[in-house]
């Protein structure tokens, strides 16, 4: 099966909380492989892009300067599934009724400080990184652990970014 990648935002709430070490453990431990990383001040531009699909929602401007009030931290990660497999992880939206064992579920109270945000599908994944990452900030390159966290034939890596 194709690997494919996904993008998470750490965000400001999760930053001050100081999760970003255990939200990276848990990604690691899940066998998910990390292909970009940093942490960066969101701009207006990137903002308007990124959530484009709550630009006439009434919390859309509320939500722009919390995430726009201090850095966060953004991240690609790839696996097999990588979308699904993640949002499993993080948990529903609204941290109160998130499951325990998630990320929201395990840390969260609410629905904007909701810690961390993960891409809904692979275009979402595809079009979420664009905005954050360039092209050299993304790598390729062979986890010495996939040939134990997969079986052998089973995941279709893209090492060399063709
Ligand atoms: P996320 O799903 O990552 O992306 C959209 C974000 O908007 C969501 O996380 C929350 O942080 C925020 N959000 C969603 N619904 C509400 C709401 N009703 N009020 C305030 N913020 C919200």
């Amino acid at each position: 099966m194709k690997v494919t990648r996904t993008a998470i935002l750490v965000k400001p709430d999760g930053l001050q909380r100081g999760l970003i070490g255990e939200i990276i453990s848990r990604f690691e431990r899940k066998g998910l492989k990390l292909v970009g990383l940093k942490m960066l001040r969101m701009d207006d531009q990137q903002l308007d892009q990124w959530y484009s699909e709550h630009r006439e929602k009434n919390f859309f401007h509320d939500l722009k300067s919390f995430m726009s009030s201090m850095p966060i931290v953004a991240m690609v990660w790839e696996g097999i599934d990588a979308v699904p497999v993640v949002r499993l992880l993080v948990g529903t939206t609204l941290g109160r009724e998130a499951e325990g064992g998630s990320i929201r579920g395990d840390f969260g109270m609410s629905q904007q400080m909701n810690l961390i945000h993960a891409s809904s599908s692979n275009e979402d994944a595809e079009r979420e990184i664009d905005i954050v990452f360039g092209k050299n900030e993304l790598f390729h390159y062979h986890g010495v652990t996939e040939a134990v966290v997969y079986a052998e034939g089973e995941a279709e890596f893209d090492e060399n970014g063709d």
